[in-house]
C-alpha cells in the first residue's frame, strides 16, 4: 500500500525516503520529477489507493509547490503535504496557511525523516477520525459556564478556578478554563502556571480551523483539566475580536464537557460576546452595597439586551454576617435569589497568593463546602432535578 508518495527530481532525497520509509508501515510511490500534477484527483487518478502522506521533495518550485498545498487543503484536506526545503520562518507561516501541514530540513537524515513522516501519518488519522465524526449526527456541545460581575476584586477569579478544580474531578480532562480578562487576568497566577501559549494564539486562523491545532495551545494543569490563559502583554489583548471569542468557544464546546470563561470586570464588548455563547451565567457578588446594586445595574441591562443565559447562578462571595447586610436585603436588591454563599475567609486569600484553589485542598470548611455546592449545580443529576429547587435559600453564617 502506498502511504507515501514523493514528488521530486532528486533522486538522493528519494532513497533517504525510501530508507526512512523501512521503519514505518507502507511504502513510498516515488515521482522523479519536478513537475507537480495539475490538481488531486490527477495524482490520485495515478494512485491505487489514496496516500496519507505527500512529500514534494527538493527541486520543486515553490509557487507550484504552495498552489498544489491549497487545492490539496480543500479536495482531500487529511492528506498531510510536507515540504522538504530550507524556508525562512515567513515562509513557513505562509505555508502552512496554503495548507502544508510540515515542513522538512532536506539536510535532515533518516531517523529526522521517519520522526516527521510518523507524525505527519497521525495527523492524518487524526484528520480522518476527525471528519467521521463531523458527517456524524452533531454530538450534544458542552456546557460553557461564564463567571461575570459588574465589579473587580469581588472573586471571579477565585470562583472560576475553584469550578475547574471542581468539575475537573467530575470530568477529569473533560474541562477547559479560558481567562478572557485578557489585559489583566490571572488565572494563570491563581493556578500556578506559566503557561507557553495564550488566548492569543487559541485564536489564530490554524488554531481556529483546525481544533487539533487549538488543543495544542492549552496548558494542562495537575489537577486534571486544561487552562487557556490571557497574554501577557495587556497591550496585546486589543488584537482580538469578538467574533474570535464565539469561535473559540464554540470549538471548546465542541471538544470539552466544561468550559469555564473567567472574565474582566464590567460589560465590556468581549464579555457579551462571550455572554451569548454561554449556556451558564455565574454572577458574583460581594457583601457591600456598590457590588450589589452594580449586579443589579448589570442583570437590569442584559435583560434589556436579551442575552441573559439560559441557567444563571448566583454567588455571594465574602459573605459576613457582621457585614450589616442580610441575604434577603441583597436578594432584593438583586432581584433574584442567592444560591450559593461562601464565606469570606482567610483560606481563599491565602491560596490566590499560593496559586492553588481551595479546592485542591483535602480539608472540607465552609469555604470549601460552598465551592462545592456551586460546582455540584453543573452536575448533570443535580440539573436534571424540577427548577423550583435551583434557587433554594442560602443562610448566612
Ligand atoms: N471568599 C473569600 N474570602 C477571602 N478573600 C477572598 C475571597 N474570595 C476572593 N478573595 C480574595 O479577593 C481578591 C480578589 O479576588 P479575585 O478572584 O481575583 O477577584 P476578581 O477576579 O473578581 O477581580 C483575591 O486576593 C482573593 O484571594
Ligand atoms: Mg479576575
Amino acid at each position: 500500500m502506498n502511504r507515501f508518495v514523493l514528488i521530486t527530481p532528486d533522486s538522493q532525497f528519494d532513497q533517504l525516503v525510501r530508507s526512512a520509509v523501512t521503519g514505518l508501515q507502507g511504502d513510498v510511490r516515488s515521482f522523479l520529477t519536478s513537475t507537480v500534477p495539475a490538481d488531486a484527483r490527477q495524482l490520485l487518478d495515478s494512485l491505487s489507493d489514496a496516500p496519507e502522506v505527500i512529500i514534494l521533495g527538493p527541486g520543486i518550485a515553490v509557487d507550484e509547490a504552495l498552489r498544489l498545498a491549497t487545492i490539496f487543503d480543500v479536495q482531500c484536506p487529511e492528506i498531510s503535504l510536507i515540504l522538504a526545503g530550507e524556508y525562512d520562518p515567513d515562509f513557513v507561516v505562509q505555508a502552512m496557511r496554503a495548507g502544508v501541514r510540515d515542513v522538512l530540513d532536506p539536510t535532515a537524515d533518516v531517523a529526522q525523516i521517519r520522526f516527521v513522516l510518523d507524525r505527519a501519518c497521525q495527523a492524518y488519522s487524526a484528520r480522518r477520525r476527525n471528519q467521521q465524526t463531523a458527517s456524524a449526527p452533531p454530538q450534544d456541545k458542552g456546557l460553557v459556564i461564564g463567571v461575570f460581575s459588574p465589579k473587580g476584586g469581588v472573586g471571579k477569579t477565585t470562583v472560576a478556578t475553584n469550578i475547574a478544580v471542581g468539575l475537573g474531578k467530575i470530568a477529569p480532562m473533560d474541562v477547559v478554563i479560558v481567562d478572557l480578562d485578557l489585559q489583566f487576568g490571572d488565572v494563570a497566577s491563581a493556578l500556578c502556571l506559566d503557561p507557553e501559549h495564550t488566548v492569543l494564539d487559541a485564536v489564530s486562523i490554524s488554531a481556529s480551523q483546525d481544533t487539533l491545532v487549538l488543543k495544542a495551545f492549552l496548558t494542562v494543569h495537575p489537577a486534571g483539566f486544561y487552562a487557556l490563559c490571557a497574554p501577557t502583554d495587556p497591550s496585546e489583548a486589543d488584537h482580538v475580536t469578538p467574533a474570535q471569542v464565539a469561535r473559540l468557544l464554540d470549538q471548546l464546546a465542541g471538544e470539552f464537557r466544561y468550559v469555564i470563561v473567567d472574565s474582566a470586570p464590567g460589560l465590556p464588548e468581549l464579555g457579551l460576546t462571550a455572554l451569548e455563547s454561554c449556556t451558564d451565567a455565574v454572577w458574583v457578588s460581594g457583601m457591600d452595597v456598590p457590588s450589589v446594586r452594580g449586579l443589579r445595574s448589570g442583570l437590569d441591562v442584559l435583560k434589556r439586551l436579551d442575552i441573559l443565559p439560559e441557567t444563571r447562578h448566583v454567588v455571594l462571595n465574602m459573605g459576613d454576617p457582621k457585614a450589616g447586610l442580610s441575604i434577603r436585603d441583597i436578594e432584593a436588591s438583586i432581584g433574584a435569589p442567592v444560591d450559593v454563599s461562601i464565606p469570606r475567609s482567610r483560606s481563599v486569600a491565602f491560596s490566590t497568593n499560593r496559586g492553588i484553589p481551595v479546592l485542591q485542598q483535602a480539608k472540607a470548611d465552609r469555604t470549601i463546602k460552598g465551592f462545592q455546592r456551586l460546582v455540584q449545580r453543573f452536575d448533570p443529576q443535580w440539573r436534571a432535578q424540577p427548577a423550583r429547587k435551583a434557587h433554594r435559600r442560602v443562610v448566612l453564617r
